[in-house]
């Protein structure tokens, strides 16, 4: 009997958990809105936490800096979205001697274009990811898997970044960035570019500058590996 009530509270938390986390998705570059829903208590400390990192408050992680606003009283804008925001938020609200928790399960939605011949940059994993599949109206396959790294030969992995080298239009269709649960972290919809070049989505500059690694998957989270 006590033992079966132990293994009750790990699975009641997580249902609790569970039906409280909003879903707020966001196309890549643009902003989300994280609502909460105390704006009519009096605020006196908030903060906004992704996995171990201060999104914002007090020591805020340098890949959030100037992208994150507070709204009302204890929302949150999250601008400028990239890639590696996807995945767990708790916004943690102190107001009249309470404390109160909001979590936000954050997806990044991504639309490129490739040109036949070019190279196609998706972007960088968010660090939850633990496999990228890619659809086409023929069926789904495995792309790429966390410890073993991209499982194709249409993919290569530059620093964390997936890039396609040589797009086709087989590459075309939907990847998407999947946590361990299967829940979707990144989508990409990738279309094949039918005007000439110019397309500015499909700049490979951002492949030099320095951002969140794959490597961090392996190594632990807070590195110093993360200064841009
Ligand atoms: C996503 O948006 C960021 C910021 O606007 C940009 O730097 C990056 O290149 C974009 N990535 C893709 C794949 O469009
Ligand atoms: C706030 O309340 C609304 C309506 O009751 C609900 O849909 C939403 O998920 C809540 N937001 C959070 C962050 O819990
Ligand atoms: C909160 O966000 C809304 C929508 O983005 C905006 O219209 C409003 O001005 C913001 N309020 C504050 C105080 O920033
Ligand atoms: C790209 O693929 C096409 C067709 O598969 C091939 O003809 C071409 O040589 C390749 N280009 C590069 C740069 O690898
Ligand atoms: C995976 O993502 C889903 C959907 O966002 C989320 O509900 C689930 O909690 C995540 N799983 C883990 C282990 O974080």
């Amino acid at each position: 009997m006590a033992f079966s009530a132990w293994l009750l509270i790990p699975l009641l938390a997580f249902f609790w958990l569970g039906a409280d986390c909003l879903t707020v998705e966001g196309q890549n570059g643009s902003q989300i809105f994280l609502p909460c829903n105390l704006s009519h208590r009096k605020v006196s400390d908030i903060l906004l936490t992704f996995g171990h990192f201060k999104a914002y408050g007090v020591k805020q992680h340098i890949h959030f800096r100037d992208r994150v606003d507070r709204n009302g009283s204890c929302n949150f804008i999250l601008k400028d979205l990239k890639t590696t925001d996807a995945g767990k938020y708790t916004s943690t609200v102190k107001a009249e001697g309470y404390t109160y928790n909001n979590y936000y399960d954050v997806h990044i939605n991504v639309k490129l274009a490739g040109q036949k011949g070019k190279e196609l940059v998706l972007d960088c994993l968010p660090h939850e990811t633990e496999r990228v599949e890619h659809s086409t109206n023929t069926g789904s396959t495995r792309v790429w898997k966390y410890k073993e790294g991209v499982l194709t030969n249409r993919l290569t992995d530059k620093n964390g970044y997936l890039i396609i080298k040589n797009f086709t239009s087989d590459d075309t269709g939907t990847y998407r960035a999947l946590n361990s649960t299967g829940g979707v972290l990144v989508t990409w919809t990738v279309t094949e570019s039918m005007n000439g070049p110019s397309s500015e989505q499909s700049s490979g500059s951002s492949v030099t500058r320095v951002s969140w690694s794959v490597a961090l998957l392996v190594a632990s989270f807070v590195s110093v590996g993360l200064q841009i």
